[in-house]
């Protein structure tokens, strides 16, 4: 009898103890071996904790690219840091838990989404970490699953126009894949910086293209876009092969061509007197703020056409490496805060 009541005791006096402390675990999905969708693993593996510069993200979507399933098969192995029990996610939307204790502009609370570099990731989990270079507050007229479609493809097409092509108002960019995540971004950012933009997708995204406000929307499949989009300033290509070999002779002398996918021959680029470069997205905070402006001010929409489970990870990037994902593909990871 004695011992009972003192295990009731124990249990009593516990109970509280153990409901205030906190998870030293949480669930995320885990790849520890190269390969296709498979060696996606839901598992539990510890929270994260951040460093100086760094938030925790209570993370409640999370956005899916094409680069996760390449991270995966070991394609960027070369450059990751922990190739193995990695977590893959390189876009989160959430609420930050903990600040790191040099980072004084965001508190516990705040609603925030980041691009978190390739090295790193972890945005397929319950929590992440991202640095001060790679969040920034969340865009108020978005959920939190519009939110983590956002920041690798906007930044993508910023940096590909903008830093790299140097598009300008007044001009002419001829944007292919404009119905996928960086193209749907790149169409509405060019727009919104006064240049007329032609866009490519296949025939049942034509109506896409316009509502994003192509000037000239073309179907890839039944016509040929150097009939059509002649003199471009800029071309962005986001497809390589093909349509970059015949990309070069529809940018007029001294204009650019920037690839996402590709380096530019440099013999086609001189015989055209054009330039271009490759680009490779770098996560940017300041970057990622002008774009929530362009989001909030209803200049920027965001097309997420499908939402996983987190569990689902495996399905979501087997879409995403179909090359025809319409607008943007999101994991749903909790549920959104009241
Ligand atoms: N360098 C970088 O830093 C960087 C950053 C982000 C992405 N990327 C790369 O850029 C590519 C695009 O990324 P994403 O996220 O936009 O991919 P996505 O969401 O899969 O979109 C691809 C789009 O391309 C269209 N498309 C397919 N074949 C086409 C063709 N022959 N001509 C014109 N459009 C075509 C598809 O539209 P339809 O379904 O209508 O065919 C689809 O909407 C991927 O290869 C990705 O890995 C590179």
């Amino acid at each position: 009898m004695k011992t009972k009541i003192a295990v009731v005791l124990t249990t009593l006096i516990a109970a509280p103890l153990f409901a205030q402390s906190p998870r030293s675990t949480i669930k995320a999905i885990v790849v520890h071996e190269f390969g296709g969708p498979e060696v996606l693993k839901y598992e539990d593996v510890p929270k994260p904790e951040p460093k100086e510069n760094e938030v925790l993200i209570r993370v409640i979507a999370a956005g899916v690219n094409p680069v996760d399933g390449m991270v995966r098969a070991g394609m960027f192995a070369k450059h990751s840091k922990n190739a193995f029990s990695m977590i893959p996610g390189y876009d989160v939307a959430g609420i930050v838990e903990k600040t790191g204790a040099k980072l004084e502009k965001y508190k516990p609370g705040d609603a925030v989404y980041a691009y978190i570099g390739l090295k790193e990731g972890g945005g397929y989990a319950e929590y992440a970490v991202a640095t001060d270079k790679e969040v920034s507050p969340k865009p108020k007229s978005l959920t939190f699953e519009e939110a983590a479609a956002v920041p690798l493809a906007a930044e993508t097409a910023w940096q590909a126009l903008f830093d790299t092509a140097k598009l300008s108002a007044g001009q002419t960019v001829l944007i292919h894949g404009g119905s996928g995540g960086v193209g749907s971004f790149a169409i509405q950012i060019a727009k919104a910086r006064g240049a007329k933009v032609f866009a490519t997708a296949s025939t049942p995204n034509q109506d896409l293209l316009k509502q994003l406000g192509a000037d000239v929307a073309i179907d890839y499949t039944k016509q040929k876009f150097e009939d059509i989009g002649k003199d471009v300033d800029v071309v962005m290509d986001s497809i390589g092969k093909d349509t970059l070999a015949r990309s070069y002779g529809v940018v007029k002398k001294g204009g650019f061509i920037v690839s996402l996918v590709a380096r530019p021959n440099p013999a086609e680029l001189e015989k055209h007197g054009i330039r271009g470069a490759p680009m490779s997205v770098d996560p940017n905070s300041a970057e990622l703020a002008e774009i929530t402006k362009l989001i909030d001010a209803r200049k920027v929409k965001v097309i997420v056409s499908q939402t996983f489970a987190l569990t689902d990870a495996a399905k979501a990037q087997e879409q995403a490496a179909t090359g025809h994902t319409r607008g943007k593909i999101v994991l749903k990871v909790a549920d959104a805060p009241k």
